[in-house]
Formats: C-alpha cells, sequence, structure tokens
C-alpha cells in the first residue's frame, strides 16, 4: 500500500539518499559510492553483486542509461581490482524488456552487452527474477544468453509454485542458481503465500540444487535455512566453495562476516542509484518492525 502511495513516494523520495533510513540498505547513489562500499566489504572477506536499481522502465533511452551505467560500473570495478571479487545483477525490466513490442528482443541485446562487458574484466552476470508474470520470459532470455555466456546466473524465487520443476531443469553442469524465498505480492493461484509454505518451498528447492550438478547460491538471511544448507551440503558432499551464500546489503551483516569467517563463500548484493524507491519498499515491507521505525523516522523527518 505504501509502495503505491504517491504522497509517500514523494515524502520519501525528498529525502536524501544519506538519510539512516535509506543508508542502511543502499550505500550511494553514484558508482563511486557502490565501489567504495564493496572495496569494504571485500577487505572483510566477503564477495559482491552489484545491482544498479531501476525497474519497470517503458522508456528506451532510460534502458540504454542503464546498460551504460553498468559498463560504467564494470570499468571502475575493473580499475580498483574488485572483480575477481564481484559480479552484477541485472533487472531485465530495467533494459527494456517491458517496452512495447520490442521489449523481448531490446532487453536480450541489452543484456549481451552487459554480459560481453562483464566477460572481458572476467566477471559474470545474474539474472534477477521480478514479478510472476516475467518470470516465463526471463527464463527465456536466461537460454539465449547462456548460448554465449554460459556462466550467465538466474535467480529463482521459492514461492512460486513452479520453481522446484524450474530448479530440476536449471540444476545441471555449469548452471548457476540463486534461490530466494521472493520479494513481490503475488496471488495464492500462482504462489504460496503462507511463510511456512514458502519455507517448506525453499527446503525442497534447496534440496534438488544442492543434489545437483549445478552452483548454488543460497540468499536468504533466515537462519534455519541457512543451517539446513550447511547441513545438505554435508549430506551432498559439497565444500565450501562449490555453493554460496547471498545477503543484501545492509541485512545481518555480522551473520554474513560469521558465515566467511567459518570459511563458507559469503556474496552480498549491494544496490545502488537513484532509484532506490521500490527497493527500499520492498525490504520494508519485509519487517513489520522496520515499516514501523521508518514511519516513526518519516514524521520526526518532516
Ligand atoms: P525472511 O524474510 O523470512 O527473513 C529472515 C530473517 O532475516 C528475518 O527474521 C530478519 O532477521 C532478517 N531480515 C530479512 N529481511 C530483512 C529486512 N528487510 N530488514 C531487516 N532484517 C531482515 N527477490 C526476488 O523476488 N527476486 C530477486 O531477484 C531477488 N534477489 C535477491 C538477491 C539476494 C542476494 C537476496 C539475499 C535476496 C534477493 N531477493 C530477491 C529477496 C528475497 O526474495 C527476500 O525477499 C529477502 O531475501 C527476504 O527473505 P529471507 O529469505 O531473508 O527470509
Amino acid at each position: 500500500m505504501l509502495a503505491r502511495s504517491e504522497r509517500v513516494k514523494d515524502l520519501v523520495t525528498a529525502l536524501p539518499v544519506s538519510s539512516s533510513i535509506v543508508n542502511r540498505y543502499v550505500p550511494g547513489e553514484r558508482t563511486d559510492d557502490a565501489v567504495r562500499a564493496g572495496g569494504r566489504l571485500v577487505a572483510d572477506g566477503l564477495r559482491l553483486s552489484f545491482d544498479h536499481l531501476g525497474e519497470d522502465t517503458l522508456d528506451e533511452e532510460q534502458a540504454e542509461a542503464t546498460v551504460a551505467a553498468y559498463l560504467e560500473l564494470l570499468d571502475a570495478l575493473s580499475g580498483a581490482g574488485l572483480t575477481r571479487h564481484a559480479e552484477v545483477s541485472v533487472k531485465l525490466s530495467a533494459i527494456g524488456q517491458a517496452l512495447p513490442e520490442v521489449g523481448p528482443k531490446l532487453s536480450l541485446e541489452n543484456a549481451r552487452r552487459i554480459c560481453r562487458a562483464a566477460r572481458n574484466v572476467g566477471t559474470t552476470v545474474t539474472l534477477d527474477m521480478e514479478d510472476h508474470t516475467t518470470t516465463d520470459e526471463t527464463l527465456a532470455t536466461l537460454h539465449e544468453l547462456r548460448k554465449d555466456f554460459p556462466e550467465t546466473g538466474a535467480v529463482l524465487q521459492a514461492y512460486l509454485r513452479r520453481t522446484e520443476a524450474d530448479c530440476r531443469a536449471l540444476a545441471h553442469e555449469g548452471s548457476r542458481v540463486r534461490l530466494c524465498k521472493g520479494a513481490y505480492n503475488e496471488p495464492e493461484s500462482v504462489a504460496f503465500t503462507s511463510r511456512h509454505e514458502v519455507d517448506k518451498a525453499y527446503v525442497r528447492c534447496l534440496k534438488v540444487l544442492m543434489n545437483g550438478a549445478g552452483y548454488p547460491m543460497i540468499a536468504t538471511h533466515d537462519p534455519r535455512l541457512i543451517r539446513i544448507a550447511a547441513a545438505l551440503a554435508t549430506r551432498f558432499d559439497r565444500a565450501p566453495g562449490s555453493y554460496e551464500f547471498q545477503m543484501l546489503y545492509g541485512i545481518r551483516p555480522d551473520e554474513q562476516r560469521r558465515l566467511a569467517a567459518t570459511g563458507e563463500l559469503v556474496r552480498v548484493y549491494v544496490p545502488y542509484g537513484v532509484q532506490w524507491y521500490g527497493y527500499l519498499m520492498r525490504r520494508l515491507a519485509e519487517r513489520p518492525a522496520n515499516l514501523t521505525f521508518f514511519l516513526r523516522s518519516l514524521v520526526s523527518t518532516k
């Protein structure tokens, strides 16, 4: 509800990005801010995946600007000597997927340009997953991209009823799959909607991926699921480095460092850019406590 309110959006986007609420989840608006934050995380033994914020573009110029931002980022990461530790995450809707008629072709071409630039500096791309109406299209784009860039990764969302089957299809040699719970407000017809059902689905999907031949990327902050993932790694004889944990910038940072210190590979998803509003709203919606804190801060700011 809040995310859709234009009044709330006006209030929130008037906050400078340095405001503590935004800053907790987004290190900054510029490439420099992201690279600097990334450097600090790498010094703590963590890996990175950068996301240039933006989604649902219906404007070809905006899609082009997003591609340019990724090319600039990859260049900056290379300059900072971070590409061994960092990859990039891309939302197809930010690079043109939703444009009428030309969308799928344009976003595939744009994704190819980012994949090529990533490969040139020695790193890879993972395609984020958005709402369920885009899942087929995103997986089709992944399939096309992988013909030239087989290192390209995908995200699957455990809350979707289809995902266990998608995990089976993608649990093959060379395939990188990030498994998350899912962050969009989906209908019962396509998604599990209770916490318990989503968690059970996550475990089923995790078993498929950990038992498969691909590279599972376990994207969750949930302590129970992290324990289950570690137990499955033991059961399926997977050494650290043949899978990885992933968490979002600013969420459970102590746990990120603790896991890395035990020898696990841990990657932090670092979102940056001026379009932080949709991302921030999803993070706030995940935890009622965050929302209360956020609303209180908003009242005291204004
Ligand atoms: P859950 O929400 O149950 O949280 C478990 C615990 O983590 C909480 O009890 C709390 O301690 C902590 N926590 C979680 N969220 C918090 C928050 N916002 N603030 C403070 N503490 C919090 N989704 C998607 O639909 N498409 C995608 O492409 C991606 N990509 C992605 C990449 C990576 C690296 C991660 C970690 C996540 C995503 N997601 C995503 C988001 C994902 O679907 C999900 O919404 C969040 O990770 C929250 O789910 P958890 O698994 O952490 O469990």
